[in-house]
C-alpha cells in the first residue's frame, strides 16, 4: 500500500465511473476535478508549470487586482502573466467595483487570451475586505450580483466562476446568498474553502457544511480546505458530493500531488511520495524557473520559502532551514542541500503538516463603513425582488 496517514488507511481509490469531469465550459472540462487553489505569492508561472509537469487538472493563477488591471498597473499586469506552455489560462480577479470588474475581465479575455477568469469573494485579510472585495463582498448580496454580473459580461463566451469562504464569521454566514447569486448571474462553478473569514486558516475545514452547499446548489460545487493526501480528495468528494476539489497549502512543496491525485482519480494506486533526492531535484528546476522569471535577485528571494516547504519534515532539514531562509544565490542553495541525505524516504509524518499560514484567526474582518447595514437592505430588496 503507498504511503498515506491512518485517517486514510482505508479508502479505496476511485472506482470506474465513481467520479466525472468538471465542465467550466462546453469546450472545457477538468479531469481529474482537481484545481490548484489561487495562491498570491505561489501560484506564479514557474509554480503551474512545475505542477503541470506532474499532473493534471486546472491551474489558476494568483488574484489580481481588477483595479490594477483596468489601470494598466506594470505590478498587476506582470502577476497576470503566462507561459508558453500554458494551453489554459487561468487567473483570479478581485474587486468590489463592478465597472473595474467589468473591465478587468475584458481586458483578461482579449488581451491576456485568459480561458477562466475567477472571482474571488473569500480573501479574508484586511486590505482587501476594508474596500468591500473578498470575503467582504458576499455580505453585501446586492452588489455582489452586480460584481459577478458585470464580470460575466465582461469575459464575454469565457467561463467565470466564484470561490468563496462559509461567510464572514459564526453569526455571518453568507454563502446561501453566495450559492444563490452565483448560479443566477451566470458562473460556471462555486467554489467553498469550508471556513468563514474570522477563522483563517484555525480549526478544522467544515466539510459537513459542503454537503449543504452541494444540496442547495444549481451549479457544481468544488469543496476546499485541508486536503493534505490525495485521498483526502476523494474523502471529501464522496462524504459531501461535491463535484471537484480546489487543493491549496497541501501542494505547497509538493507538486507531486498532483500525479497521486490523477492516480486515484484513474483508480490506480498512487505511487509513492519521491524520496528526497529527488525531491531536491524537482526543487532546482523550480529554483530555476524561479530565476528565469523574476531575475536573479528577487528569484532567490521567492526561493526560500520554497525551500523550508520542499524539505519539511526531512531527518536533518531542520539544521540547514536557518541558512536556506537567508540564501542569496542558487550556488548557496545547492550548497546546503548537498548536506542532506538524498536517499531518505519522504517522512509519513510530512504528509498533513500546513506549510504556511497554520493557525490564528481575527475577531474581526475588516468591513467599510455601513457595509452591514447596506447588505441587510440589498438582502431584503433581493427577496421583495424575488416575489
Ligand atoms: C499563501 C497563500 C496565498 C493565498 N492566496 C489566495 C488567493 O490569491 N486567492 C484565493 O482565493 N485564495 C488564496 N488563498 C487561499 C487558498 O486558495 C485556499 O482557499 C486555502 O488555502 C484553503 O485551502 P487548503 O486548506 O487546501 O490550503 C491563499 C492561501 C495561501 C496559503
Amino acid at each position: 500500500m503507498s504511503l498515506r496517514s491512518s485517517l486514510n488507511a482505508s479508502v479505496p481509490v476511485a472506482a470506474p465511473g465513481e467520479f466525472a469531469p468538471v465542465a467550466l465550459s462546453p469546450e472545457l472540462s477538468v479531469w481529474p476535478p482537481v484545481v490548484l487553489a489561487p495562491m498570491a505569492g505561489v501560484t506564479n508561472p514557474p509554480y503551474r508549470s512545475i505542477c503541470r509537469q506532474q499532473g493534471a487538472g486546472l491551474y489558476v493563477a494568483e488574484m489580481v487586482h481588477a483595479r490594477g488591471l483596468a489601470e494598466q498597473d506594470s505590478k498587476t499586469l506582470g502577476l497576470a502573466s503566462f507561459g508558453p506552455d500554458e494551453a489554459v489560462r487561468s487567473i483570479q480577479i478581485f474587486g468590489a467595483d463592478p465597472v473595474a470588474m467589468e473591465t478587468a475581465a475584458r481586458f483578461l479575455v482579449e488581451e491576456v487570451g485568459a480561458h477562466h477568469i475567477d472571482i474571488n469573494l473569500g480573501c479574508p485579510v484586511r486590505k482587501v475586505t476594508s474596500k468591500g472585495a473578498g470575503s467582504a463582498l458576499p455580505a453585501r448580496p446586492g452588489l455582489m450580483r452586480e460584481v459577478i454580473a458585470a464580470t460575466v459580461r465582461g469575459a464575454g463566451d469565457r467561463p467565470v466562476t466564484v470561490k468563496a469562504r462559509l461567510g464572514l464569521d459564526d453569526e455571518r454566514m453568507t454563502w446561501q446568498d453566495t450559492v444563490d447569486v452565483a448560479a443566477g448571474e451566470g458562473a460556471r462553478w462555486i467554489s467553498v474553502h469550508a471556513r468563514t473569514a474570522a477563522q483563517l486558516y484555525s480549526g478544522q475545514a467544515r466539510w459537513n457544511v459542503l454537503g449543504e452547499i452541494k444540496e442547495r446548489a444549481t451549479i457544481p460545487v468544488l469543496g476546499n480546505g485541508d486536503i493534505w493526501e490525495a485521498f483526502d480528495a476523494l474523502r471529501m468528494m464522496r462524504e459531501t458530493g461535491c463535484d471537484g476539489v480546489v487543493i491549496g497549502r497541501g501542494c505547497l512543496g509538493r507538486p507531486w500531488l498532483f500525479r497521486e491525485l490523477a492516480e486515484v482519480f484513474d483508480g490506480q494506486e498512487p505511487t509513492d511520495p519521491p524520496r528526497l533526492g529527488e525531491v531536491l531535484g524537482i526543487l532546482q528546476e523550480h529554483a530555476e524557473r524561479l530565476v528565469d522569471f523574476f531575475g536573479e535577485r528577487k528569484g532567490v528571494l521567492e526561493l526560500r520559502k520554497w525551500c523550508s516547504w520542499y524539505t519539511k519534515g526531512f531527518p536533518g532539514a531542520a539544521v540547514v532551514r536557518g541558512g536556506l531562509q537567508s540564501i542569496e544565490s542558487l550556488e548557496q542553495m545547492r550548497g546546503y542541500l548537498a548536506q542532506l541525505d538524498p536517499d531518505l524516504p519522504f517522512p509519513q509524518r510530512a504528509l498533513r503538516v500546513a506549510r504556511a499560514k497554520r493557525g490564528g484567526s481575527q475577531d474581526k474582518v475588516a468591513l467599510p463603513d455601513g457595509w452591514l447595514d447596506l447588505g441587510a437592505q440589498e438582502a431584503v430588496e433581493q427577496r421583495g425582488g424575488r416575489q
